[in-house]
């Protein structure tokens, strides 16, 4: 009886063992995934210096929500806490700034490689990647007006659940996503709708790359933009308030912080744009049914 326990005992352990090293193996190579480090891409990018080229820059970070996850001052913060995913803090960028070029901020915000090399995770690098030369020029002038402040933070913890996404390909780092991503552009919907569909590039970070919805952050398709009248389109976009008076999650936290920065003739061509994009998609639908 007293071998049979000490056999099953000796099973266990061995099962255990096992169990801890393929935990620790997966831990590794998860480990390498996300450190593995990436060739900086040769950018050449300086800051605008005209006049206007502050306060533009200004509505490009406001748009592009940099403060959101990079703080007030730019000092960094925790802006995601979701164990067993990932916790994530916006470095302080007050302090890059004062070290780095404005090429390597370039290379970081709109390639996802950090100056030091580093593939970068959480930073939507592949949402930014749309933005245009002036803009990300524009942009680096605004930046710079920000003095070294605060201390610096610590880098993102990711989680056993973390792992496993990053393992199966679900978490891309920022570099892979631009990769993946290829070509694929927002669609064209003509050129009556072209200032519309530039301010949607800004849409991209969460409600995907074609703005089909993204399973992640469970944002819908933006053909819903469609089901909207005007008048509440603009409060969605200035106060994050939802058609029917319902308050949502991150959309009612970005409505205020970020696309309240659009005057009313730009949220009505944004608008404008999402529901030529819906016409063409339920038009192209209708067609595969016939067929
Ligand atoms: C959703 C949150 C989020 C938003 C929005 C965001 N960032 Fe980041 N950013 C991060 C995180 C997280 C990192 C660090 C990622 C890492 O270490 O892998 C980062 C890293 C960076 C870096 C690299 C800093 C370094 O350590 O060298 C720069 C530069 C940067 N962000 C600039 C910006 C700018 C400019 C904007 C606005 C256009 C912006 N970020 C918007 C989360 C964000
Ligand atoms: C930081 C992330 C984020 C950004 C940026 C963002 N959204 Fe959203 N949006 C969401 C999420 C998440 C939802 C789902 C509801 C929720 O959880 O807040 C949503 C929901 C919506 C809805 C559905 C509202 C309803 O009636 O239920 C609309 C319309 C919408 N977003 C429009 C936009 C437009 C237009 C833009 C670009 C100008 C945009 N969003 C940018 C995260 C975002």
């Amino acid at each position: 009886m007293n071998r049979i326990v000490k056999w099953a005992g000796y099973g266990l352990a061995g099962v255990v063992g096992a169990c801890a090293l393929a935990v620790g193996g997966a831990f590794a190579v998860s480990e390498a995934m996300i450190r593995w480090p990436v060739d900086k891409p040769r950018v050449a990018l300086v800051a605008s210096s005209d006049p206007g080229a502050v306060e533009r820059g200004r509505k490009v970070a406001r748009l592009n929500g940099c403060h959101d996850c990079h703080g007030q001052q730019l000092e960094g913060l925790k802006f995601h806490d979701e164990m067993p995913i990932i916790r994530a803090w916006g470095p302080n960028l007050s302090l890059a700034l004062a070290e780095q070029t404005d090429a390597d901020f370039d290379a970081a915000v709109r390639h996802g490689v950090a100056a030091d090399g580093r593939r970068l995770w959480m930073m939507p690098s592949s949402a930014f990647a749309h933005l245009t030369d002036q803009e990300m020029a524009d942009l680096m002038a605004y930046l710079r007006t920000y003095k070294p402040t605060g201390v610096k933070q610590p880098r993102f913890q990711v989680g056993p659940v973390g792992r496993l996404g990053v393992l199966l390909g679900k978490f891309k780092s920022e570099p892979d996503a631009i990769r993946a991503n290829g070509r694929l552009q927002i669609a064209d919907a003509g050129p009556e709708y072209a200032k519309g569909r530039e301010i949607a590039r800004t849409c991209i970070e969460c409600h995907g790359q074609t703005l089909e919805g993204a399973e992640f952050l469970k944002s819908p398709d933006l053909t819903i933009a469609a089901s909207y009248d005007a008048e509440d389109f603009e409060k969605l976009m200035r106060t994050g308030i939802a058609a029917g008076d319902r308050k949502l999650g991150l959309m009612t936290a970005v409505g205020p912080s970020r696309f309240s920065a659009l005057s009313s003739e730009e949220i009505s061509a944004l608008h404008g744009y999402l529901k030529a994009r819906a016409q063409r998609q339920f038009a192209a639908a209708e067609t595969a049914q016939i067929q």
